[in-house]
């Protein structure tokens, strides 16, 4: 059953939609919502995601250009994205989410006056895809403001006819999901996974404390980015949410997320608040002190849910040894780690008022990566990563990658090498969620669709938007 008012298009404004090349000039737009507009940018507050979502007062590609003008955000076309990123080519390939593929490109100095030539991550909506519209524009609105040293910088974007694309500024050490979890990875030392904790509780800090505050509701280890020196920056912001204002204590909303980092009162009721957010921080911290993934099938039936099975232990320093990530060989701070173990259990409280705000999340951490006192004095010689070495593994995992997906529909169509029109935008097929468990084909993406059954049913039966 697709429900009324969740489908795309009534989500998006008439357009942005799949055949939006506008068909009007700019000048000719209704003078109301120009006004509107200009007054929003000149009193430099943010756009909300709901100004421009809002079917009433459709959006032209120009409008959305003019209301972001401030941004400083380039728009590209898919002509230039082939050519920086060598015709989408699986050389580049960096890697594919519910988005579609992202591929590394080089942009020169002469592309664009005032933007440096500097190497970037080019992200192209699949059409075949789970995601659309609706996740592109969120990322365009949200990151294409916001902006702080521990966010992903949104560069630019493209929107031609169907296509999607968001171009990014390009990180280095890829996701900490990779560095926790890939099987050859070399291990994350215990003070860079503080820095790199520390670095994604300020980006969380920035948007809950921001004057229109944003709940970023898809808190995990492969949004989390890495910088050459292991900045930590968050990026995906398709399913962001503006916070609620006035009186309202949270904002009811269809349950997204991915299985395992959502928070338990949102999945069971739909109300979304920062605190949401707070919760999937904790499970996030207890991946990076113990090195598991949040839900592992692999595992024996008690152990697949992480927090299920490390919550009783974190209070308890000796039990919390028995769970530290045994590929640290020992190389952290036991108070440390003990303090941050502490912290994971309480922002994965279940009462969400209970949870501490990402303020005190950031000073407790801070705190943390002073304490190297009682870190043993290990035996080994390190050498330090070269720029060569860094070239060289980016280039083993994007062959890895390459390897795993020779072919996307999305890069081969991108690259004009492929000609399927697209039947339908980012409504998954009822069989296909049925696979997943769910009846109702209004949830998208197919890690969204892995979020419990009954906890949409709930939220359904809440009157959620
Ligand atoms: N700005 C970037 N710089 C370098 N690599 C990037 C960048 N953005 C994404 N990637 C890489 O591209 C891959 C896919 O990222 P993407 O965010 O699309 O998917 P995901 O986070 O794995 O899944 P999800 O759709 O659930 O967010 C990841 O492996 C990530 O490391
Ligand atoms: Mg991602």
């Amino acid at each position: 059953m697709v429900r009324k008012g969740l489908e795309w298009r009534s989500l998006v404004p008439e357009c942005l939609r799949s055949s939006f090349i506008p068909k009007r000039p700019a000048a000719a737009l209704e003078p109301k919502k120009k006004i509107k507009i200009v007054a929003k940018q000149s009193s430099f507050q943010r756009l909300s995601y709901s100004d421009v979502s809002n079917p009433a007062s459709p959006l032209s590609p120009e409008d959305l250009s003019t209301s972001l003008v401030g941004s400083n955000l380039y728009v590209f076309t898919l002509a230039e994205l082939r050519l920086i990123t060598q015709g989408f080519s699986s050389g580049n390939f960096l890697g594919e989410g519910g988005f579609g593929p992202v591929h590394k490109g080089k942009v020169d100095d002469k592309l664009r006056p005032g933007l440096r030539a500097q190497p970037v991550a080019v992200k192209l909506l699949d059409l075949e895809g789970a995601q659309g519209h609706k996740e592109w524009l969120a990322e365009v609105i949200f990151l294409g403001q916001l902006r702080h040293p521990h966010l992903v910088k949104l560069i630019g974007y493209c929107c031609e006819e169907e296509q999607r694309t968001l171009v990014y500024e390009f990180m280095p050490r890829g996701s900490l999901e990779n560095h926790l979890f890939k099987r050859f990875s070399a291990s994350l030392p215990w003070l860079t996974r503080l820095k790199i904790a520390v670095g994604a509780a300020k980006g969380l800090q920035f948007l809950h404390e921001a004057e229109k505050p944003v709940i970023y509701r898809d808190f995990k280890a492969s949004n989390i980015l890495l910088d050459s020196d292991y900045t930590a920056k968050l990026s995906d912001f398709g399913l962001a949410k503006d916070g609620p204002e006035g009186d309202d204590t949270h904002v009811s909303t269809r349950v997204m997320g991915t299985q395992g980092y959502a928070a338990p009162e949102y999945v069971m009721t739909g109300h979304l608040t920062a605190k949401s957010d707070v919760y999937s921080f904790g499970v996030v911290l207890l991946e990076m002190l113990t090195g598991r993934r949040s839900v592992d099938k692999t595992r024996p039936s008690r152990e697949q849910n992480l927090v299920d099975w490390a919550r009783s232990s974190l209070n308890d320093p000796r039990k919390m040894a028995r769970i530290i990530d045994p590929k640290l060989e020992g190389q952290y701070s036991p108070k440390a780690a003990h303090k941050a173990a502490q912290l994971a259990y309480q922002c994965l409280r279940h009462n969400p008022k209970s949870r501490p705000l990402m303020s005190a999340v950031v000073d407790t951490l801070d705190a943390l990566l002073a304490l190297t006192d009682d870190i043993p004095v290990a035996h080994f010689v390190y050498t330090a990563p070269t720029e060569a070495h860094l070239t060289k593994r980016q280039e083993d995992d994007h062959r890895d990658e390459a390897a795993k997906k020779s072919s996307s529909p999305a890069r081969d169509k991108a690259a004009g090498r492929y000609d399927r029109r697209r039947r339908s935008v980012g409504v998954r097929s009822p069989k296909a969620l049925t696979k997943f468990g769910f009846s109702d084909t209004s949830l998208r993406n197919k890690d969204y669709a892995r979020v419990y059954q009954n906890a949409a049913a709930a939220a359904r039966s809440h009157g959620a938007t």
